[in-house]
């Protein structure tokens, strides 16, 4: 099961995504492109995405910048959360991360800002990678159960 997960993935990373080429994101089929790749040159073109755009909010390696993430802030929105595995974003599917990573919450009162017109869906799901990446083994375990590649 897990064996063959990791294989997928291997195989969907290899098949996929040159990273910036925005014309190989729309090649893709949805399916093929949402899947999470293990190619250690995604995952770090991910990292390398996600620090420049992500990490002022979210944390350097995703540990978050704000202690109670999981109370609205002054503001009453929501603050942002981890994204190591510490939080919850690994009851998400990777399809849930696509979305809240190209719409953001903005548009429904939140404060989390919208991708879509900024990265590419290649991009966004390098940086979900990348994310993944720093999942402890039991989370990332977990999130495959919960049918973590829908
Ligand atoms: C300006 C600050 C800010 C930036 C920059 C930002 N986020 Fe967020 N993010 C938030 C906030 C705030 C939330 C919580 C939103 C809510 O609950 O309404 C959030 C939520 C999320 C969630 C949902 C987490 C969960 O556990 O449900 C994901 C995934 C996420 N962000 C990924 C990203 C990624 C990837 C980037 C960079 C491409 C990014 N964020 C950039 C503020 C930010």
């Amino acid at each position: 099961m897990v064996t063959a997960a990791r294989v997928v993935r291997t195989l969907a990373g290899a098949a996929a995504v040159v990273i910036g080429a925005a014309s190989s994101a729309h090649a893709q089929s949805a399916s093929t492109r949402d899947r999470a790749s293990t190619d250690p040159r995604i995952v770090e073109a991910g990292g390398k995405l996600y620090r420049r755009n992500c990490a002022v909010c979210h944390g350097w390696r995703g540990e978050g910048t704000v202690a109670n993430w999981n109370q609205p802030g002054p503001d009453g929105k929501m603050p942002p959360p981890p994204l190591n595995g510490t939080a919850h974003t690994w009851h998400h599917p990777r399809s849930g991360l696509m979305l809240v990573i190209r719409q953001g919450t903005v548009r429904i009162g939140g404060n989390m800002p919208a991708w879509k017109d900024r990265l590419n869906d290649a991009q966004i799901s390098a940086i979900i990678d990348h994310l993944i990446s720093l999942w402890p083994e039991d989370v990332y375990q977990a999130w495959l159960k919960r049918g973590g590649y829908n």
